[in-house]
């Protein structure tokens, strides 16, 4: 299966939690977005989008994914936001000459068939001054066994599969529990998604690579940017986190 036919189905169902995406994209930009210019690369939900665009700014958001395409104008709509959604695969990413004051990528290039590619196909398209911010999958000793696993998964019986995302996602539920009630811990934010999904995306997609700090700061430095890592893991689990950098690229 292909990327694009695994976010078909996966990823565009749920209900937004917009505020939560404010309050991010505003912890990001405390200065505000209004009248920026934001690339949105590989829109999901459209969430991101929506919530850019609530905050002022002019948005397009990008995705290999029809129906993620098609649920960022539905989502827009709902909220009554104008934003630009456009099907496009971001290792040959064609916007002709347009320019953009943001570039936000949320886990999505570690899903494309070159994460460093698609990263430079991006930085191509950012003004001098701009913000690029990314979060990848974090690469630890045990990504290794993650992708087995994820293989393994795959080849499964349809009903080991369902089993598994029952129960995996049900002692998730739980940890989410234990972390707000005992260790009063904020749950993290969801993305327009549930523990179901995000258990049948870290081992039903069909495509997935984990990068360390080093590589991705290498990628900023190459294409004219100066960064700064954000965050260093977003998750429950390191091995399972994505990090965040932000970069600004240079006049
Ligand atoms: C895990 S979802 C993240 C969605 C969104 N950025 C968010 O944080 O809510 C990954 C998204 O990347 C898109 N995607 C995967 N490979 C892509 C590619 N090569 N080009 C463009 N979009 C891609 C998928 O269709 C999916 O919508």
């Amino acid at each position: 299966m292909e990327v694009d036919g695994f976010y078909k189905d996966h990823w565009t169902k749920y209900p937004l939690e917009i505020q939560g995406v404010l309050d991010h994209l505003l912890e990001i930009f405390p200065e505000g977005v209004g009248g920026r210019r934001v690339l949105d690369a590989g829109s999901g939900s459209g969430m991101v989008s929506v919530a850019f665009a609530l905050l002022g700014a002019d948005v397009t958001g990008v995705d290999i994914t029809d129906q993620c395409v098609q649920n960022g104008y539905k989502n827009a709509n709902r909220f009554n936001v104008d934003c630009r959604f456009l099907k496009r695969n971001l290792i040959s990413l064609d916007l002709e000459d347009e320019k953009f004051d943001i570039i936000y990528s949320w886990g999505v290039l570690h899903h494309t068939e070159d994460a460093k590619a698609s990263f430079r196909s991006l930085a191509k398209h950012l003004k001098s001054n701009g913000d690029m911010i990314i979060a990848v999958y974090l690469k630890t000793g045990i990504s290794r066994f993650w992708n087995f696993s994820r293989i393994f998964y795959q080849k499964a019986p349809e009903k080991f599969k369902s089993i598994f995302l029952e129960g995996g996602s049900r002692i998730l539920d739980f940890v989410d529990i234990f972390n707000r009630l005992l260790l009063k811990k904020q749950r993290y934010m969801m993305r327009g998604t549930d523990n179901y999904e995000i258990i049948n995306d870290w081992f039903g997609v069909p495509h997935r690579t984990f990068h360390t700090y080093e590589e991705v700061f290498r990628w900023f430095e190459e294409n004219g940017m100066d960064c700064v890592l954000v965050n260093p893991a977003t998750g429950r689990f390191k091995s399972t986190s994505n990090f965040v950098v932000r970069g600004k690229k240079r006049e």
